[in-house]
């Protein structure tokens, strides 16, 4: 089917006011109230063509990840083209954000395809596609199908649009990168998202069923991932962890595997990048990843992969008990690498402003702040997340060390470091405590930095 074309016509309440999301411009309806930066938990929808400033830092990762399977050639090798789809892509700001912020060199190995049901969403992204042309104009021959039939991608300047279910979008041809960012649960689009994908593929997707993933909505819980919950500090890691849980047991079923590249809960939804491979080999071996949190007395915690039914009592899952994130990706997902790809220069924003844009000085601060916090945390963090590691949060670490209150966070990172462990802060809105030290020696610091700091 054809992508919602404009034939000239341009949407209405076009158009709308400016926006600058990294170094792309958005246009925001009017209806819409101007975002505030660094806005956190879920936004209030106003209807079809809605951007959710709230999920910029999750763009911003996703234009960092694509640039890093590129740059460092993990996805496709000798210099081969990416077939990409954004599923679900709304006024397309992900997609209009993958060509202009990915560096030109790279462009013309992408082929981005971008689909939604939604008539006024798509004719928004055209347009705003139309009227900000990526800085190098990208010409792409149209490529078949997989069913061998003549393909019926049209590129618009890059990017191909479609209007269709997007579970027919993605079971059109072998995509090596789907984007999945759905309204609520992502569960009903997950099978054809993995049948899409060629023998090697990225999926990233977005879930904003955070009662349902955490269990604080028991039913939908049961009902949606199989899993049952414990509404505790732990809740926000089990939300992440039974996400991946339900990817890769649904990879295993069609002789896929799932290697976790980056899974983070941020703020109001849960957003998890992964590696698929076809190989019943490594899809038989997921079963060793997957298992129970069950809370103890003699530590916070412990993974069992299969709990007695007393344990279950006390325990979350079936979750993901493997590791996180990819250790060489995470590490190059710095504050540097997020500026470099994603601010723009002053020659930029003099341009954007001849385009309209009424951007103060203090809203480019603001921007390149958020675009800092977008990763923060993550680099320091990854080689622990990529293996076993312990997970603490730091105000429930008096009452276990039984003193009155916690230390800095970065102090007592910094003398788990000192005495030789590994230790981070994770990026969430809680301070978060990941490292290899055994949980007594973590309860020893505390005790030894409360009595120092009287
Ligand atoms: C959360 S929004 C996507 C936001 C977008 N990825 C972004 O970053 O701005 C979800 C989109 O899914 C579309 N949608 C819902 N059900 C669909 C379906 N079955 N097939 C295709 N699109 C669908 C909606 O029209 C909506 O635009």
């Amino acid at each position: 089917m054809d992508g919602g074309g404009n034939d000239g016509v341009q949407p209405k309440g076009w158009p709308g006011q400016l926006w600058l999301e990294g170094r792309t411009i958005v246009h925001l309806l009017d209806e819409q109230p101007r975002p505030s930066h660094m806005p956190r938990g879920p936004a209030k929808r106003t209807g079809p063509g809605f951007l959710n400033p709230a999920m910029a830092p999750a763009r911003t990762r996703s234009v960092m990840l694509l640039n890093d399977a590129l740059q460092h050639s993990w996805l496709v090798k000798n210099e081969k083209s990416i077939r990409v789809l954004d599923a679900l892509c709304a006024t397309g700001v992900r997609i209009r954000r993958w060509r202009n912020e990915i560096p030109s060199q790279h462009q013309s190995r992408l082929r981005i395809s971008a689909n939604d049901l939604d008539a006024f969403a798509l004719q928004w992204a055209r347009e705003s596609h139309r009227t900000h042309p990526p800085s190098q104009p990208i010409e792409h021959e149209p490529e078949d199908d997989r069913y061998g039939k003549t393909s019926t991608q049209v590129f618009e300047n890059g990017l191909d649009f479609r209007q269709m279910d997007a579970r027919m979008a993605m079971l059109e041809t072998g995509y090596q990168w789907i984007d999945l960012d759905p309204f609520g649960s992502p569960v009903q689009f997950l099978d054809a998202a993995l049948q899409g994908l060629s023998r090697t593929g990225v999926l990233e997707i977005t879930a904003t069923d955070t009662a349902a993933l955490t269990g604080s909505s028991a039913s939908s819980q049961a009902r949606r991932y199989g899993a049952k919950g414990i509404v505790d500090v732990y809740a926000h890691d089990d939300a992440v962890r039974l996400l991946l849980a339900t990817v890769a047991t649904s990879a295993a079923r069609l002789d896929k595997s799932m290697t976790p590249l980056l899974a983070l809960f941020d703020g109001h939804h849960v957003r998890v990048s992964c590696l698929i491979q076809t190989s019943r080999e490594k899809a038989s071996a997921i079963g060793d990843s997957i298992g129970w949190r069950v809370r103890e007395n003699d530590v916070p915690y412990r993974f069992v992969r299969h709990p007695t039914p007393e344990q279950v009592r006390r325990a979350s899952g079936p979750l993901w008990t493997g590791p996180l994130w990819d250790k060489d990706i995470a590490e190059r997902m710095t504050e540097e690498k997020a500026l470099e790809l994603c601010q723009p220069s002053s020659d930029e924003m003099d341009s954007m402003r001849l385009s309209g844009l009424t951007w103060t000085e203090e809203d480019i601060e603001y921007s390149a702040r958020e675009l800092r916090r977008s990763v923060r945390y993550i680099a320091d963090a990854a080689d622990l997340m990529s293996r076993e590691h312990l997970l603490l949060n730091l105000d429930s670490l008096p009452k276990w060390a039984g003193v009155g209150g916690a230390p800095k966070l970065e102090t007592l990172i910094g003398g788990l470091i000192e005495a030789g462990y590994a230790a981070a802060r994770l990026p969430d809105l809680e301070p978060l405590l990941v490292t290899d030290a055994p949980f007594d020696t973590v309860l020893e610091h505390v005790r030894s930095t409360s009595k120092s700091s009287k």
